[in-house]
């Protein structure tokens, strides 16, 4: 009886740290890939990011890295590009007098943010 136990205690710690290696795993996956993040970044590294090819834009307060989204943008690349390494907010929220995206618009480029700005 005793033994039984015995082997279930240790079935169910191994178990407890295989899931445990796997969780921390996906954990440190998504980070690398900016899938979740916790940066606070300054207007000073944003504005590092100012290329096409390494483009980090500020909207309402988080920071996206919008590179792979230039070439996607309904309203053309221009419109992104002019404004990586800076907060876009204004531009986004008025498209030069086009008036506001739809709200929608921020769920597209969720998996893109890479921070909050400071
Ligand atoms: C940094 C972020 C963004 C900026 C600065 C921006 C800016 C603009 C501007 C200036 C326009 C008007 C273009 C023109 O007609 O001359 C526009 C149009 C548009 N944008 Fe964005 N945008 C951004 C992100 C997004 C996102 C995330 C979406 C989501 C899909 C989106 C969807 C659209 C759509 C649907 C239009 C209208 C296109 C049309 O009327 O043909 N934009 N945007």
């Amino acid at each position: 009886m005793l033994k039984i136990k015995t082997e279930l205690l240790i079935g169910l710690g191994l178990m407890v740290l295989v899931l445990g290696i796997a969780g921390f795993t996906l954990l440190i996956k998504l980070r690398t890939q900016n899938q979740i993040s916790t940066s606070i970044i300054s207007l000073t590294d944003l504005a590092k990011h100012s290329q096409p090819e390494d483009c980090w834009v500020a909207l309402k307060g988080n920071v996206y890295n919008l590179s792979t989204f230039i070439s996607k943008h309904p309203g053309g690349a221009k419109a992104i590009e002019t404004n990586c390494g800076k907060d876009g907010t204004e531009v986004f929220e008025t498209r030069y007098g086009k008036g506001p995206h739809q709200a929608a618009a921020l769920l597209v480029i969720a998996a893109l943010k890479v921070g909050t700005l400071q």
